[in-house]
């Protein structure tokens, strides 16, 4: 009897323990988190043993959320879904349903990119699917949900690539038309990995010579946007925030580039930089371009150049036939649309930001903002004091949280304004 409460009360403060997470002050629903959070936690941690014991890899067992959200995009009256493949990349195509559309209307449209570390994640799953509907019915938009591939297996550029040639290809007159959707009012958007990707291709558009159509509008949810400091103060002040710790984030980034630990190890010390990318700091310079309040008491510290990144630098691609460290990919906007020069801001479209207090992300954000201000952008920042990475796809029960339906509003609200 005593044994068997003895385990109990062990069992019990074990998962106390587990579940227990200081959270700080202003965010809501602080158990709901933890609970959430602890669930993330434990298939990560699931998700390592699996990789040490070499059953499966890291990234495969996370697919499990992946999968587990995942619905099958159906038509309802108010909402028809087609999946398209345009030019080889498979798209999700949301329209408003028959009665909605007037006769020769033309619509506006909204190309989304999901999140998920560019390693996890389906426009497929639910939160999303919601997303695109709610973003039809409200704005009587057409709404294209990008399926790109993901890392490790096609690392970097392939997701840039599949979602830059599926954009390509949306954007044709005679495409657009077959939408019936106004070229003058086309919007790109996403949340964290896929608001880097948004950002990217908003970039690489406005770059190209033979594109006729341009993007109205771009809209990043708390976006990733750099890779070369990952010890802004956000990632120190959030490094065991949930659902983004700042080691899943590093293993994001590292995974994005390559399946080689080293990147990873380096990344975790930021000291991933080489000389070269080292010239290009001056654009995350964060006591440059975050306002004194995302400051707090950090003092700027420029990230150090690695041991294996200064070997790299000697030889560009070292002794070995396969280089150590991916360095094109870390110096390249694609990658870090934080590394545009400013004559590559100038011309991108009025931009929306949201960044979350709680995330280590918050920084990329906020320098995004400031840098595209500067080059003469017409942004709008919403900063949610309260928010945590991740809060906009908690939409659905048992995992619904009220900052998500705000989020929501706010930018659909947004949109509906702007493009
Ligand atoms: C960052 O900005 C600060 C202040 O603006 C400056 O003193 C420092 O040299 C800069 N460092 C880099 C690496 O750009
Ligand atoms: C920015 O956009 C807002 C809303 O569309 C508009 O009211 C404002 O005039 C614009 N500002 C500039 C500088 O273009």
């Amino acid at each position: 009897m005593r044994t068997n409460r003895t385990i109990l009360l062990l069992f019990a403060a074990i998962t106390a323990y587990y579940v227990y997470l200081p959270i700080p002050g202003q965010v809501e629903e602080k158990w709901k988190l933890m609970i959430t959070d602890s669930f993330f936690r434990s298939l990560s941690h699931l998700a390592d043993l699996c990789e040490l014991l070499g059953l499966k890899d890291y990234m495969g067992v996370m697919m499990f959320i992946t999968v587990m959200e995942k619905v099958a995009p159906v038509t309802d009256e108010r909402v028809q879904v087609t999946e398209e493949v345009f030019d080889g990349v498979d798209v999700v195509v949301y329209e408003p349903g028959q009665r909605q559309v007037g006769a020769g209307e033309l619509r506006r449209a909204v190309i989304y990119l999901h999140g998920g570390g560019w390693c996890l994640g389906s426009s497929r799953m639910e939160p999303y699917d919601l997303l695109a509907r709610t973003t039809v019915s409200e704005l009587n938009a057409v709404v294209i949900s990008v399926e790109y591939r993901l890392a490790p297996e096609h690392p970097f550029p392939a997701p840039f690539e599949d979602v830059y040639r599926g954009v390509k290809y949306f954007l044709q007159e005679h495409v657009l038309a077959h939408y019936s959707v106004d070229p003058a009012r086309i919007a790109v958007s996403g949340d964290s990995a896929g608001g880097n990707l948004a950002a990217a291709v908003a970039q690489k558009l406005q770059q190209d010579p033979e594109q006729l159509v341009a993007l109205k509008a771009q809209a990043l949810l708390y976006p990733v946007l750099q890779v070369l400091d990952l010890n802004t103060p956000s990632y120190q002040q959030n490094q065991d925030m949930p659902i983004l710790p700042r080691t899943l984030m590093v293993r994001f980034w590292s995974q994005y580039f390559t399946s080689d630990k080293t990147l990873f190890h380096a990344m975790m010390t930021n000291s991933h930089n080489s000389a070269k990318s080292a010239q290009l700091l001056k654009f995350v310079n964060w006591s440059s371009y975050l306002p004194e309040s995302f400051q707090g008491a950090y003092r700027y510290n420029a990230p150090s150049l690695g041991a294996a990144a200064a070997e790299m630098d000697n030889g560009e691609e070292g002794p070995s036939s396969r280089p150590l460290f991916p360095f094109q990919a870390i110096t390249d906007p694609r990658a870090s649309p934080l590394l545009a020069p400013e004559g590559c801001l100038r011309p991108l479209p009025k931009a929306y930001i949201l960044t979350c207090e709680y995330d280590v992300l918050r920084d990329d954000g906020v320098m995004y903002a400031t840098r595209l201000q500067k080059a003469g952008v017409n942004v709008t920042h919403r900063h949610y004091g309260a928010g945590f990475h991740g809060a906009l796809m908690f939409t659905v029960w048992p995992t619904e949280f009220q900052i998500a339906h705000r989020m929501t509003a706010d930018y659909i609200a947004w949109l509906r304004e702007n493009l």
